[in-house]
């Protein structure tokens, strides 16, 4: 009575350990991981963690400043993901490379990173480095269109549009192939902020949904 009671229960047992053991194996062998790199306050870097929290098959496993004391580390910390704070020297020299291997990427993001991104960083993750530009591009890119700098100038400019554009990194500055592009009327806006909360909002909704088709 006793064996053939306790035999099923015992073999139940180890192929519910096995099981369960082979789901583990499964899930995170199919994870895809995204790794951000943001330099300010990370709105976008929070928005990006929270809309893939609960993702069986995506998840932010590492966000990556220059600034130790940035808001973006702050709010990855809080939401548990791993930070990586680095100088322009190991971005430069092979530390961030090696760093970032080590969790392998399958999809980089800049999501406010004002450093321009090494050759040798982009030859070793071809197609899988995006960022998002406050504009429309090629309008309002280069170096020192950042931040309120553009919508600065689109409001000078007194444009009827303004945007955001997601588009591959390249060698140049917001110069690589464009993915995504969405519109917003600035008609109704009288200062810069004004344009920047629209912009935002545009981020907000999109970046993490495009990333989501990315990979
Ligand atoms: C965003 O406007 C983004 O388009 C640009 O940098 C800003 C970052 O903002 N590349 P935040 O740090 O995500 O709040």
């Amino acid at each position: 009575m006793y064996n053939f009671f306790f035999i099923p229960v015992k073999k139940c047992l180890y192929i519910l350990v096995f099981y369960s053991f082979f789901c583990v194996i499964n899930t995170t062998g199919n994870m895809q991981h995204i790794v951000i790199f943001a330099s300010g306050t990370g709105s976008n870097a929070e928005n990006i963690i929270r809309y893939f929290k609960n993702n069986a098959t995506k998840s932010v496993v590492a966000v990556f400043s220059n600034h130790s004391d940035a808001k973006v580390v702050e709010k990855a910390k809080n939401l548990s993901v791993e930070t990586v704070v680095f100088s322009k020297e190991e971005l430069s020299n092979g530390v961030v490379l090696s760093k970032l291997q080590a969790f392998q990427p399958d999809l980089i993001v800049l999501a406010g990173f004002l450093w321009m991104f090494p050759t040798s960083i982009i030859h070793h993750f071809p197609n899988k480095i995006i960022n998002i530009h406050p504009a429309l591009l090629p309008k309002y890119g280069g170096k020192g269109m950042y931040g309120n700098h553009v919508h600065q100038a689109v409001l000078k400019n007194q444009e009827t549009e303004t945007g955001i554009t997601i588009h591959f990194v390249n060698e140049q500055y917001d110069e690589g192939k464009i993915i995504f592009q969405k519109a917003v009327s600035v008609t109704d806006c009288i200062t810069f902020e004004d344009i920047a909360q629209k912009v935002h909002q545009l981020e907000q909704e999109y970046f993490p949904k495009v990333i989501e088709q990315l990979l």
